[in-house]
């Protein structure tokens, strides 16, 4: 049962937002945020970033009417509600968590946290302001994959008994590519394989037992691959960083196979036993904004369809696979 707690200010009226972060996924979703619907009642109405130059030419691309020189000056923004934190996963819990004690709401990029430990920190944070707080995975509100697990757990294919996810790309050979650099929170597990481990969770729950193998570089995981298990059921779960790997997920059960072709995670097909393939809405940045505005209106400080308990055991779990492959952030140490 997800755990709700009601929030000191409902919010009946306009939802505005701020973004905390200038890079590329931050784009992605003040460009995907002109898709909702105007019945929302909602807006993008500042931005903050590092330095002023970059927080203006944020501001000018994306018509949003203030631009703030530092985070922590969107946080104190009095006309902003909702914080997307949209930087490097290791400023995540700091960032996070400044927004959460200015009473902002937060939905947070995935990884949402280098750790659960840090996961930890910025839910006790919402829960001690009384905010809401949700990891941005957009996966579990894009239409594709929402219906192909529906249909997993409406029965469709019979009872899973094989899953195999991949999310193995190729990565410029770069150290200082943020996937590569240790300091920038890199790592195929917690960039990449965050999906597959969490499209498995979601299908099956939490796995009773699992091994990992894996290749480390410079400090960072530039290939994982999970064997887990369940209660009859195997997966396969990989991520990688050197080389483009199928991006795709297939899922057996005794009746049938549900395919999710490449990239899965933001698929808006599937196939059932190779057979004609069902089409669905793209995949958007923009889906999981209507669930952050219904829990938010409906005074509730996590959602049930992305729970904190989940999100915080799913990074327990790569806390325990880093730790077999001898991945440890410089925050850790
Ligand atoms: N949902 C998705 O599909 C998806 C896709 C890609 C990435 N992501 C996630 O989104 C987050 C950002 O990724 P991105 O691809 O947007 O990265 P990016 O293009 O490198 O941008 C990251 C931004 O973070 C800010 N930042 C804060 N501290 C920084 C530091 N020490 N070094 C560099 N930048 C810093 C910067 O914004 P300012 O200069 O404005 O402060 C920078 O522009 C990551 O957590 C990533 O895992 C999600």
């Amino acid at each position: 049962m997800p755990r709700t707690i009601r929030l000191v200010e409902p919010h009946d009226g306009a939802i505005r937002w701020g973004i905390a972060a200038t890079g590329r996924i931050a784009g992605d979703f003040a460009t995907a945020f002109t898709q909702v619907d105007a019945r929302e009642n909602a807006s993008i109405a500042a931005v903050g970033s590092r330095s002023s130059a970059t927080a203006d030419a944020f501001a000018a691309e994306h018509d949003i009417a203030r631009a703030h020189p530092s985070y922590r000056e969107l946080a104190a923004d009095p006309e902003v509600d909702i914080v997307y934190v949209a930087s490097l996963q290791p400023g995540h819990v700091s960032d996070a968590i400044t927004m959460l004690e200015h009473g902002k709401h937060v939905l947070v990029e995935k990884p949402f946290t280098l750790s659960a430990t840090e996961a930890g920190q910025i839910f006790d944070a919402a829960e001690a302001n009384d905010r809401f707080a949700m990891e941005a995975m957009w996966m579990r509100f894009s239409p594709g994959p929402v219906e192909a697990v529906r249909r997993v757990h409406a029965g469709e294919i019979g009872a899973v008994q094989h899953m195999d996810i991949d999310f193995t790309i190729q990565v410029a050979d770069d150290p200082e590519h943020r996937l590569r650099s240790l300091e920038k929170g890199g790592g195929a597990l917690l960039d990449l394989g965050i999906y597959p481990v969490t499209l498995a969770w979601w299908i099956a729950g939490p796995p009773t037992s699992w091994t990992v193998e894996g290749d480390v570089k410079n400090g960072v995981d530039t290939t994982c691959v999970i064997e887990a298990e369940w209660d009859g059921i195997t997966a396969r779960l990989s991520c990688g960083l050197d080389q483009a790997g199928p991006l795709a997920a297939t899922i057996r059960g005794i009746d049938g196979v549900l395919e999710l072709p490449a990239p899965f995670h933001a698929a808006n097909r599937f196939r059932i036993d190779g057979g004609e393939s069902h089409r669905f809405a793209p995949a958007s940045l923009h889906h999981q904004v209507y669930e952050v505005h219904r829990c938010i209106r409906a005074g509730v400080a996590e959602s049930p369809r992305n729970p904190w308990a989940t999100t915080r055991a799913i990074l327990t779990m790569c806390d325990e696979i880093r730790a077999e492959l001898g991945v440890v952030y410089p925050t850790e140490t």
